[in-house]
């Protein structure tokens, strides 16, 4: 055991000396797309080393992560470089700022404005994972919902939790004065995922649906954080998946290892892919969307 560990560190201060002489490192770097640890990346070939078992080691474990996430930056950033500015739907500042009248729609109900539109998808069948994931938890307390636009999973969540505080946030001004004439008794703010105006551990659920996938790598830690400071208990993504922590391109929007970022915060997680039934008619939703159902470990 000694013995391994040694071993493991002196790969790992060969891998720094290689990333110095090596720059272009493996993407998932030091995990492979396998899951195991990468520790060469000769000119961008990587070796795995099996075995991921034997690194009880905090210190490795720290060492591993700082260089995942420096050479994920070191992607990213590359990435970005090379396909030029990020899309306007990366950037919180676009759902700030998006007018009333504005010609796209994110769905095809063809009503007066787009968030009328996010009104008539509440009958929209991902909506009833969510639903479901919830009522296998016993005695939920309250829910609150991040970036809940004019709020068609709260529509979904008061009926069949009309006994719960319900609460939803979003960074849209015209979203909340919508989903306040829609539903009169949850508490609705105008707020951002990176400072949700309420206390510690005030809900004992948080649900985030095609939120977090606007958010870019730098600031997805904010996010997370954020998301662990005021959940007690469970929190519900449904987002779009990507090995990378930080976060990778898919189909025009961030997706990223939710099962990763939720577990190191103490969640076990469970994810469950998004399929034609669930989200029909988007072929990224059934390729990158997953529904991560998180329960902190007590
Ligand atoms: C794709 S819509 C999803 C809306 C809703 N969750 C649903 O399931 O239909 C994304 C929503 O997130 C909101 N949003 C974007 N960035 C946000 C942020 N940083 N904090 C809170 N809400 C945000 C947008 O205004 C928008 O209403």
């Amino acid at each position: 055991m000694k013995k391994t560990k040694k071993a493991i560190k002196s790969k790992i201060k060969k891998v720094i000396v290689k990333k110095k002489k090596y720059p272009k490192v493996h993407p998932n770097f030091p995990y492979g797309n396998d899951g195991n640890l990468v520790v060469a990346t000769k000119s961008g070939l990587p070796t795995m080393l099996t075995g991921d078992a034997d690194l009880t080691d905090e210190s490795i474990k720290k060492q591993l992560k700082r260089l995942r996430l420096e050479a994920e930056k070191e992607f990213t950033t590359k990435t970005v470089q090379k396909k030029g500015a990020l899309t306007k739907l990366q950037d919180t500042n676009y759902w700030i700022n998006r007018p009333l009248n504005d010609k796209e729609r994110d769905w095809k109900y063809n009503e007066v404005d787009w968030i009328t539109d996010y009104v008539a998808s509440a009958e929209h069948p991902h909506r009833d994972l969510i639903v479901e994931a919830l009522k296998k938890f016993p005695s939920l307390g309250g829910i609150l919902e991040v970036g809940c636009n004019a709020g068609p999973n709260l529509i979904r969540l008061q009926t069949a939790f009309p006994e719960n505080q319900l609460a939803g946030i979003d960074v849209n001004v015209e979203a909340i004065e919508r989903a306040k004439a829609n539903l009169p008794k949850p508490i609705l703010k105008v707020g951002s995922v990176f400072e949700i105006p309420f206390g510690d551990k005030e809900f004992d659920v948080v649900l985030a649906d095609a939120v977090l996938m606007y958010v870019g790598p730098n600031e997805i830690g904010k996010a997370m954080d954020e998301i662990d400071r005021v959940v007690q208990r469970i929190v519900i993504l449904v987002e779009r998946f990507n090995n990378s922590i930080l976060g990778r391109e898919t189909g025009h929007v961030w997706g990223r290892n939710y099962l990763h970022l939720l577990s190191e915060k103490g969640f076990d997680v469970e994810m469950i892919p998004l399929t034609e039934e669930t989200w029909p008619d988007s072929p990224n939703w059934q390729k990158y969307g997953r529904i991560f159902i998180a329960h902190r470990q007590s």
